[in-house]
């Protein structure tokens, strides 16, 4: 096998490398020549309890292999957490090159249901956490002029799941954290990309089936296609994506991809091309929106502005197609 995309002195922090996709992560990355520091707090699916033994087993299995690797225990779901996970990468290796927000856990409920505690903890784990380990890692790449982050988002947030209101909540927010990282850290060689994974991981036991009680969500899954995907639903058919998106061959920044069942594509978040009102300063009335209603949600034409300068550059452009300007 070529291993011709290594990770030689570079430093990676992956949060919640315990288990699942973190763990295959951490250890194909340190046997691609990383420095690994395994964060994981080492508690349930549910993120109940706490045990280093999940970072240790992965920290010792990477030394096994003749990788290098540190253990963090910390959780990130505290400002606390997150610096302490950052620290523990510059006191054992001085710097941090990578970093790939992976850490979570699921509390599924009805939307009706759901709960404050489930609320705080999942938005908690998922979109502070992430935002917790990446931003002081973030200082520590910029002062090296390089970085690469890979943030966890999902497809139960970019295309929906029902029972998953509070992570597909957190899970969306990480794109947009995604985005405003890759646009900021442009300036300083540092990229960002959102992976949307699908692994039948430990998560998968704790999904339940109650979004079953939703009739047109109950029978799309009922009809769903899954032959490509026997024995397909693993970690390690997410690892190339993830792991080639945190490389420093890759060039993407500002990029959301799912890896599912051996299918690797971009995800993008277009604009169709839409309907401009008339010139001029009087806005249209609703009506006015009825009657053009097709035409705002045809998707014959698609724009895909990377920034909200650019989404005035596509309306303006469109403005002059339809003769407005
Ligand atoms: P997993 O349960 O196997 O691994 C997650 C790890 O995160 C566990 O080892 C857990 O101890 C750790 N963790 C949980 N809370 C933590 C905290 N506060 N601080 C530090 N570590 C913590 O789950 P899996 O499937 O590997 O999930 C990894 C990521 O991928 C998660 O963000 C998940 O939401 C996401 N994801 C997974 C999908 C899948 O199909 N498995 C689909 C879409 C997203």
């Amino acid at each position: 096998m070529s291993t011709s995309i290594r990770f030689d002195n570079r430093v990676a922090i992956i949060t919640g490398a315990g288990n699942g996709l973190g763990r295959d992560y951490a250890l194909e990355m340190a046997r691609r020549g990383a420095k690994i520091v395994v964060n994981d707090l080492g508690g349930s699916a549910e993120g109940a309890g706490a045990s280093k033994s999940a970072a240790d087993l992965v920290v010792e299995q990477i030394r096994k292999e003749g990788g290098d690797a540190v253990a963090n225990y910390d959780s990130v779901a505290t400002a606390d957490g997150g610096r302490a996970i950052v620290q523990t990468a510059v006191d054992a290796y001085g710097q941090v090159d990578i970093c790939i927000c992976n850490a979570g856990f699921l509390r599924n409920n009805r939307f009706e249901d759901m709960d404050q505690e489930q609320l705080d903890a999942i938005l908690d784990v998922h979109l502070k956490g992430s935002f917790y380990v990446a931003q002081p890692a973030y200082r520590e790449m910029k002062k090296r002029n390089y970085g690469r982050f890979l943030f966890t988002g999902s497809s139960s947030a970019m295309f929906g799941h029902a029972w998953q209101a509070n992570y597909a909540s957190a899970k969306g927010g990480l794109m947009g954290l995604s985005h405003i990282v890759a646009i900021e850290g442009s300036a300083y060689g540092i990229k960002s990309n959102l992976i949307m994974p699908n692994a039948e991981s430990r998560l998968a036991g704790v999904m339940g089936e109650g979004y079953l009680e939703i009739p047109e969500f109950a029978e799309k899954l009922a009809n769903a296609d899954f032959s490509a995907s026997a024995g397909r639903l693993t970690p390690e058919f997410n690892t190339p994506m993830s792991l080639y998106l945190v490389s420093e061959q890759c060039q993407s920044t500002h990029g959301i991809f799912s890896a599912n069942s051996g299918r690797y594509a971009k995800v993008r978040i277009c604009a169709a091309d839409g309907w401009v009102a008339p010139a001029g300063q009087v806005a249209p009335s609703l009506e006015d929106i009825a009657e053009h209603f097709e035409q705002i949600c045809d998707g014959s034409i698609y724009h895909e502005p990377l920034s909200i300068p650019e989404e005035f550059n596509v309306v303006a452009d469109t403005a002059r197609r339809q003769g407005v300007i």
